[in-house]
């Protein structure tokens, strides 16, 4: 193990070398990749984070070096000097970046040893999760992780050009602070200097920035961490980023306008990919009654159709029963897959099952539009007529129907109707179908808190044309927000706020924050409120998600360089962890004994 020489100046990155470079004498440094002894030559794959690139030793012209590539083993870290080379008639690698070059090394100095890696750096092979978290220094040498990272910070660097551009501030807002209302549980940090007080990590800066437009600063921009103590599934994670915006003196369509810009502008200089402006909106209740959800993926077609008036009246109790009781009944037609087997439709209606629904009735439309079904009896010839004009249904389709509330009718088939995408192929890969769904309600009941909750958060402003439903049906209020979905996936969500605090104050009322709770939580916004703020409104898009969906990535821990599981631990430093108990009692807590049965 050697320091840097003294005359070690790096020419380039080894993944950087062109043919421009033959006959130059350069320095590299890297990590060794592979090392091929072919009796007498020795062949070195170098690599950086730009790439690799081929080191040759010959042991008549360089004997020195050459004994000291014999050492080498794969991971050791080198410093090299040489001359660029073509390489000889025969061995150009067309599919190699540096493919064309070799360096004919004349030093070779071993920066550090590497002992045998607890996996192979191979992009090929299947390598358990945990094992890569847990050695994830190892993991990102991987090219495929490198160039996830490298793109992240392309995106990051490409939002900072377009708000600065904009007139965009960038102010940092504080992460020990107060619980912010985004729907999660909070992750708390205990006070040593308040006993039995707590800070709260932000779920977002969502206070702070309508603040800093009361102050004036009009249009406000962080990439911030986000801290939610929630369920964990492929698209979240505990502490994620987002791109949080806030502005002054606009309107909803300002905020959609310039920041689908803002997204076209990050797929043009990442991807080199035309984002057709202005992005579609969708309402909400156009999306849920087409999709069955509120973050559709339009790459395909497989729309939901509502049969609910066709079959009201019907033979078929339990079609009629669903409507009767306000339910709806909406089917899907799967083109072509009359095939499928009775295994197969077991499948599909255990997977509807899993969102609430009772069941799936299907019939496979045979030669001549018969159908076979268990469900066909039921139905009159008009009938039967009717729901096939409704579904464009022809000889080799299947239907499939749910019966259900709204809620689990339109969900459970509209999260069907990915499944069967997947299932049958029907996504496109390389394409991105972005949607702004608007009008989304400002509240949804809560059944376990028998309550009204906000579906945005608590500060998002009611449509002007509903508020006087406020009060009669507040179920029925639509409000000022809008979430940027991309693929099926929602990447960004705002609303313009409420800057009058009258109607602040009724919103609180709405979802049962009493005015002592109100105060104790959000006072300082209330007051806020009270002296001169702007209209404003904002969004907020998660920059893992964005960056999850740029680069094909199955999971959002794939574009974090240290990522928590599932179950929210980092494998690689045991975080959380206990603690002394000499720091507990600094923080004046005392561990439950359920808590240190579980230690
Ligand atoms: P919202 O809660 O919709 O809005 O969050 C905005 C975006 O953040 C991303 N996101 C997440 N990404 C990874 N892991 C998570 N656990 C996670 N949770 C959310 C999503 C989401 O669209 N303050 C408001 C914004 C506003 O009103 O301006 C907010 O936080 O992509
Ligand atoms: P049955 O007459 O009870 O055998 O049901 C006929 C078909 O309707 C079966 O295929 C069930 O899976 C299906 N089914 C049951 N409940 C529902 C529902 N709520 N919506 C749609 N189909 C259902």
């Amino acid at each position: 193990m050697k320091n840097i020489p003294e005359d070690f100046q790096r020419s380039c990155y080894c993944g950087a070398m062109t043919a421009a470079h033959i006959g130059q004498s350069v320095w590299l440094a890297g990590w060794v990749q592979r090392r091929r002894d072919h009796g007498g030559l020795i062949f070195i794959d170098l690599r950086d984070r730009e790439g690799i690139v081929q080191l040759a030793l010959d042991p008549d012209r360089d004997p020195e070096a050459h004994k000291a590539a014999e050492e080498v083993r794969n991971e050791f870290v080198l410093a090299v000097h040489g001359v660029v080379s073509h390489r000889p008639e025969g061995t150009v690698n067309p599919k190699m970046k540096t493919g064309e070059v070799e360096v004919e090394v004349d030093r070779l100095i071993v920066l550090n040893a590497a002992k045998t890696l607890p996996f192979v750096l191979d992009e090929y092979q299947e390598i358990a999760e945990n094992l890569r978290l847990k050695y994830r220094y190892l993991d990102l040498r991987r090219p495929a992780a490198q160039k996830n990272l490298i793109l992240r910070h392309h995106v990051a660097q490409t939002v900072r050009n377009f708000l600065n551009e904009n007139g965009f501030l960038e102010i940092e807002t504080p992460v020990l602070t107060k619980s912010t209302p985004e729907g999660a549980r909070d992750y708390l940090v205990p006070s040593r200097v308040h006993p039995g007080c707590f800070y709260a990590l932000p779920q977002s800066p969502q206070i702070f920035k309508q603040l800093l437009m009361v102050s004036g600063f009009d249009r406000y921009y962080q990439i911030v961490r986000c801290f939610r103590d929630e369920d964990l599934r492929a698209d979240r994670q505990p502490e994620f980023t987002q791109i949080d915006c806030e502005m002054s003196f606009i309107q909803r369509r300002d905020i959609m306008d310039i920041m689908e810009r803002m997204i076209a502008e990050v797929l043009r200089t990442i991807l080199d990919a035309e984002v057709s402006l202005p992005i579609q909106r969708i309402t909400y209740a156009e999306a849920t009654a087409r999709f069955g959800v509120d973050n559709p993926d339009l790459r395909f077609g497989l729309e939901l159709v509502d049969l609910s008036a066709l079959v009201a009246e019907s033979g078929f109790k339990l079609f009629r029963d669903a409507v009767t009781q306000k339910g709806l009944v909406k089917a899907l037609n799967v083109k072509g897959s009359a095939t499928f087997s009775r295994k197969e439709l077991d499948d599909l209606t255990d997977f509807v099952k899993i969102f609430g629904a009772k069941g799936l009735a299907w019939a496979k439309v045979q030669e001549g539009g018969v159908w076979q079904s268990p469900i066909g009896k039921y139905f009159t010839a008009d009938e039967l007529t009717a729901i096939d004009e409704a579904l464009d249904s022809r000889p080799g389709d299947l239907l499939l129907f749910v019966a259900d509330t709204p809620r689990i009718a339109n969900e459970s088939l509209g999260r069907l109707r990915v499944h069967l995408a997947h299932k049958l192929g029907l996504i496109n890969k390389n394409l991105f179908c972005f949607a702004w769904i608007t009008d989304f309600p400002l509240l949804e009941w809560d059944a376990e808190a028998k309550r009204y909750v906000a579906v945005h958060h608590p500060f998002t402003a009611p449509m002007d044309e509903d508020i006087h439903l406020l009060d009669s049906h507040p179920e029925r209020v639509r409000a000022k927000a809008y979430d940027l979905v991309l693929n099926g996936s929602e990447i960004g969500g705002g609303s313009i706020r409420n800057h009058d605090p009258g109607l602040q104050s009724r919103m609180f009322d709405l979802l049962h924050i009493g005015s002592e709770e109100a105060e104790a939580k959000f006072g300082f916004l209330v007051h806020a409120l009270e002296y001169g703020a702007p209209p404003h409104g904002g969004i907020a898009f998660g920059l893992d998600r964005l960056v999850m969906i740029l680069t094909g990535s199955e999971s959002i821990r794939d574009v974090i360089a240290f990522p928590k599981t599932q179950k929210a631990a980092c494998l690689l430093s045991s975080a959380p962890d206990r603690v002394a108990d000499s720091q507990l009692e600094e923080l004046s807590i005392r561990l439950s004994s359920k808590a240190k049965a579980l230690l």
